[in-house]
């Protein structure tokens, strides 16, 4: 089958790279020329763990092409899968430019079946409906044309892996035709296929991210309810996840989540329930929770080291979670920014083995990003881990006496063997758990 992928974000690259895989001939398009020039070298200007090999197998079997300009390739594709940005404005509403500057290319056709566009990109309950009705206004009565909402749930850092191992595909339509083929579609991929109409499948999408902030902000809380009362929350959060009803997962607490889905999505289901008049407090409660995260690692770190202002404190970590490059609305960046506000005379050194090239065009002059974990704990009073890569696990006790001018690891993730560190005589103070004595 044709394929058009417009977008070739994670979530677009990924889904055209797949469906190639999966044996279709798949166009990806995108409007930034740059990083289509990288993809037709075969190369992805971004890290996605097997991403970059998935491409360049299915460029050079001749089923995976780029290019900048979706016109044609919309007009003769039978599918076309729409996986455009849906940043977030001032205001927290889903900005929808993209996405509509895509559906108002489409030139008419002529011939062929029944066109599908499938909406990809995290949106408003109602776009799919709204753009249908956009397609249907613009082309003549002769393309016949349905629009589906098929949510996109993979990670970052395992969207390979998520789009060949789904745990679910929501398909919402308004046509048997149209769910029947979508069904066919995705029947290779071995995740359960539910059939749904699109508001509802548009819903689920954010009611999924909104409910995992949620979920994140309450280990958090009780975290800080473990810190003030003597209790270990690692040692909770492990008898909460026991329980089925819990599940273990998205319980680890620390300095919060971030990335460009999680806050944005929260923002949005926010926004558009007080429209709807069915407001969420839970998740409004959820991004104010989460946004206190970094203040209250200011005020561990300023009990463990005297006047700040006049130390050199490191980060290890900047990107928003392992494994990736991105550090979009990265806890990183709301630590920075409170500890200069806390502290005007601190100075900073960070390191990310994954992010420092994102981190250097957006954290503020003065945070001096460094080239290895070494580097960055010369001299430093004191480190918080603000993201949990593995190298950082593997930083011996004596590494951190030697480098650091005074040992004081603040592990914002938990991610540290902390009774062993303490034990070697490195003050190690993770985040629901008392400070050894
Ligand atoms: C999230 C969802 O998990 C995906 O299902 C969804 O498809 C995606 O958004 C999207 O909408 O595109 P992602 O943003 O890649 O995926 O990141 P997550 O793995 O969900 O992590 C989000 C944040 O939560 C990170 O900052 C992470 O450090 C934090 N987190 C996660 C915690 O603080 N504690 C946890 O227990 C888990």
């Amino acid at each position: 089958m044709k394929i058009t992928v417009v977008g070739a974000g994670i979530v677009g690259l990924t889904t055209a790279a797949g469906f190639a895989d999966l044996g279709h001939y798949v166009h990806c398009a995108d409007i930034d020329t740059a990083k289509i020039a990288t993809l037709s070298k075969g190369a992805v200007p971004y890290h996605e763990a097997g991403l970059e090999s998935l491409v360049a197998r299915n460029v050079s079997a001749g089923r995976l092409s780029f290019g900048h300009d979706p016109s044609k390739a919309l007009a003769e594709a039978e599918m076309t899968f729409l996986a455009v940005g849906t940043p977030s404005e001032d205001s927290g509403e889903m900005s929808l430019g993209a996405l509509w500057s895509v559906v108002d290319r489409f030139e008419p056709w002529t011939g062929g079946a029944r066109r599908i566009v499938v909406i990809k990109s995290t949106v408003p309950i109602g776009t799919a409906e709204r753009a249908e009705a956009r397609l249907r206004a613009r082309l003549p009565a002769g393309c016949a044309v349905d629009v589906a909402s098929i949510p996109e749930f993979m990670r970052e850092g395992s969207a390979v892996r998520d789009f060949f191992e789904p745990t679910r595909i929501v398909i919402g339509t308004a046509s048997a035709e149209a769910a029947e083929r979508l069904t066919q579609l995705h029947q290779r991929l071995p995740g359960p296929i539910m059939a749904t109409d699109r508001r509802s499948a548009e819903l689920a999408k954010l009611a999924a991210n909104a409910y995992l902030a949620v979920k994140i902000s309450f280990a958090n809380e009780i975290a800080g309810l473990a810190e003030q009362t003597g209790a270990d929350y690692p040692s909770v959060a492990h008898s909460m996840g026991l329980d089925p009803r819990i599940g273990p997962h998205f319980l680890a607490a620390g300095l919060g989540f971030g990335g460009s889905c999680l806050p944005k999505d929260a923002r949005a289901i926010v926004r558009i329930a007080d429209e709807a008049g069915a407001p969420q407090t839970v998740v409004e409660a959820a991004m104010r929770a989460n946004a206190m995260l970094p203040l209250r690692m200011v005020r561990k770190l300023e009990a463990a080291l005297t006047d700040p202002s006049r130390r050199k404190v490191t980060l290890l970590g900047l990107a928003f979670k392992p494994g990736t490059d991105d550090i979009r609305e990265a806890p990183s960046l709301r630590l920075i920014a409170e500890l200069k506000r806390r502290h005007p005379g601190i100075s900073i050194a960070a390191y990310d083995p994954g992010a420092n090239g994102s981190a250097k065009k957006v954290v503020p002059a003065g945070v001096d990003i460094c080239d290895s974990a070494e580097e960055a704990l010369r001299g430093a009073d004191a480190a918080i881990v603000v993201t949990e890569w593995r190298e950082f696990r593997q930083i011996k006790a004596d590494d951190f006496k030697n480098w650091m001018n005074r040992p004081i690891i603040m592990d914002g993730r938990n991610a540290l063997d902390a009774a062993a560190l303490n034990a070697q005589g490195v003050v190690c103070i993770g985040v629901g758990r008392l400070p050894a004595v």
